[in-house]
């Protein structure tokens, strides 16, 4: 099986070096535009090999698409990240030129590939590949959901001070600050947050995951690579190893919630097909106007990159 991975920036190369380390794949390809820094990173991550004990080749490359022919995955985290007062949506201008080119690029090599978006603004630069893909949408997703969940997620256990491993939740939504976690479907070990939290503690946790990438911008003064690149890693060993799990994902949805034409954070199911099926939870009057809310934000930024005229 074949992963590739475009851009090897920070989110690029995170993704491709925990793919590797996965040790499943027969190779990850890494491609970016800058002259040698794939080629430097994957030979890089190719020398971990023998300490980290796995036999994944990581092969890197510049801006050369027969490299990636018959990918399995690929995963496109390439553009611009969002610097200190930047939202993701201002990087539409730039990115949603680079994701389309990229989009065309890889589905000439690889016309049956499971496409991950990461880009941002991401909603809408997975509507981008999707246009550029010309493919089944259930084979074009993006990456938000399993990294805000698992912000989420991470906030909770050092809250109640328990294991990571044991709080399930879902959050749905564009990913932007009107994502919408959803603490009624929150356990810890099955148990519902709620009998263990107070709820203004809990209303803060899901303020600071809404807020969960500037978080991480003012600190570093770009955005988050580690969590993001886990993410998307954990997503494409899904489809690979044909695993059937649900995760929130960035699906085309064709009249679930009483939307259409558009891409929105739902629970999906992933397995070698890409989206098997997208889960229709049974979200209350609130939950429904939150999701609702975050979907007008997301179409707002649809509407930039239809003055675009990009297609
Ligand atoms: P980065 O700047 O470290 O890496 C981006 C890479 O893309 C660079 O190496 C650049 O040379 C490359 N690139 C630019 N144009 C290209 C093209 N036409 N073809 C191939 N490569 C090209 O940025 P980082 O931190 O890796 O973030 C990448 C993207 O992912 C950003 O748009 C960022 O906002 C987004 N992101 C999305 C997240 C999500 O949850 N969906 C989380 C974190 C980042
Ligand atoms: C994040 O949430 C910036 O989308 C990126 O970290």
């Amino acid at each position: 099986m074949k992963v590739s991975v475009i851009g090897a920036g920070n989110v690029g190369a995170t993704c491709a070096n925990v793919l590797a380390e996965k040790d499943f794949l027969k190779e990850v390809v890494l491609l970016d535009i800058k002259e040698g820094t794939a080629e430097g990173k994957a030979l890089d991550m190719w020398e971990t090999a023998p300490i980290n004990f796995y036999s994944t080749k990581t092969v890197g490359v510049t801006n050369n698409y027969e490299a990636t022919a018959d990918s399995d995955v690929v995963v496109i985290t390439s553009g611009l990240p969002r610097k200190p007062g930047m939202s993701r949506d201002d990087l539409i201008s730039i990115n949603a030129g680079i994701v389309k080119s990229v989009t065309e690029n890889v589905i000439k090599y690889s016309p049956n590939a499971v496409i991950i978006v990461v880009s941002n603004p991401l909603d809408v630069m997975t509507y981008c590949a999707y246009l550029a893909a010309k493919v089944d949408s259930r084979k074009v997703f993006g990456m938000a959901g399993v990294l805000d969940t698992a912000r989420y997620r991470a906030f909770l256990a050092e809250e109640l001070n328990v294991s990571p491993k044991d709080i399930q939740a879902v959050l749905m939504g564009g990913h932007g600050d009107t994502m919408v976690p959803l603490p009624r479907y929150t356990t810890v070990a099955g148990i519902p947050v709620t009998e263990l939290i107070s709820k203004e503690k809990l209303d803060a946790i899901i303020e600071r995951t809404k807020t969960g990438g500037g978080e991480i911008v003012n600190l570093l003064g770009t955005s988050a690579w580690y969590a993001p690149g886990a993410a998307a890693a954990q997503m494409a060993e899904a489809v690979l190893k044909d695993e059937q799990r649900i995760f929130p994902v960035a699906a085309w949805l064709t009249g679930e919630y009483g939307m259409n034409d558009i891409y929105l954070g739902v629970p999906v199911k992933l397995g070698k097909n890409g989206i098997e099926q997208i889960i229709e939870l049974q979200l209350n009057t609130e939950e429904m106007a939150a999701l609702n809310e975050s979907a007008t934000a997301v179409r707002s930024v649809c509407g930039v990159l239809d003055t675009m005229k990009l297609f």
